[in-house]
């Protein structure tokens, strides 16, 4: 509990119409990776900044991820063990958060660990580009498959349908890379955390906080606005909020 003490909580001041409230959090090296350049998950944070998470997780109706991040580790995006689930009934949330992965080609492998893990509704977020076949087995294990019609995730209606369908009003996305700078694409991110290890991955391949196409130019950069800095040792601790754009979608909690 002391711990739960030391956590800065989720911005719970807007509230629109429209989308889920998104949050996002990442662990990563002093030179922005999210990983070495193998790209396989290695915990290379502290146990302090691992508790974060899944202190963060008690916020969340729904934790998401992309197809990398879970079909390439043991990933399950669970609430946790007992502790964790009475934190989230103290919030008024259930005790299971809905899973949601995104994975646009439907790539993301059908016998991945999280498909195992039964304890709550799993909803893959895939596109019209997606060869059926690999649609169709996904439907197999996931509880929703959504498609949205291009060949990329529209996230504010897939967003706005999640709302709608699943009730679904904070959304934790624990990355990785490329579903992180989709979500800025799109503009729909309100709140960031990074936590900064005091190491050095390097490597051109390896994943970084906002990975895919990214933006051209600085004036189309997403505008952050530091709400908190916490130091342990030699690790940090950043919030940041992102600043509205115009026309934004707005987050309803
Ligand atoms: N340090 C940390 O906090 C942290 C957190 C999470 C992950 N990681 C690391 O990050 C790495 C994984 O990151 P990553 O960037 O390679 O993969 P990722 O974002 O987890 O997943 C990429 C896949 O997700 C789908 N996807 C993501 N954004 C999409 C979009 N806008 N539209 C459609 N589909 C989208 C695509 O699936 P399809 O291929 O099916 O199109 C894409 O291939 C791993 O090394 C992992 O260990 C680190």
């Amino acid at each position: 509990m002391a711990e739960a003490k030391r956590y800065v909580p989720i911005g719970k001041g807007i509230a629109r119409k429209g989308r889920p409230y998104i949050y996002l959090n990442v662990a990563m090296s002093v030179d922005g990776k999210l990983a070495p350049a193998s790209r396989h998950f290695v915990p290379f944070s502290s146990r302090r900044d691992q508790e974060l998470l899944m202190l963060l997780r008690t916020e969340a109706d729904a934790v998401m991820a992309g197809a990398r991040t879970v079909d390439l580790g043991k990933v399950d995006l669970g609430p946790g063990g007992e502790r964790f689930k009475k934190l989230r009934a103290a919030k008024g949330l259930a005790e299971h958060n809905v899973r949601v992965i995104v994975s646009g080609s439907a790539s993301l492998n059908p016998k991945a660990h999280i498909f195992t893990q039964r304890f709550s509704p799993i909803i893959v977020l895939t596109t019209s580009r997606a060869r059926k076949q690999r649609v169709n087995a996904l439907r197999k294990v996931a509880d929703e498959v959504l498609v949205s019609g291009g060949a990329e995730i529209d996230f504010p209606e897939a967003l706005n349908l999640l709302r709608e369908k699943w009730n679904i009003r904070t959304l934790l996305c624990e990355g990785g890379g490329e579903i992180n700078g989709g979500l800025f694409r799109a503009n729909v991110v309100d709140r960031l955390f990074v936590t900064i290890s005091p190491v050095i991955f390097g490597g051109a391949n390896a994943p970084t906080l906002a990975d895919g196409i990214g933006v051209t130019h600085v004036r189309d950069a997403t505008q952050l606005e530091l709400f908190s800095l916490k130091r342990h040792k030699h690790e940090l601790f950043l919030v940041y909020d992102v600043r509205p754009r115009r026309n934004t979608p707005a987050a309803t909690m």
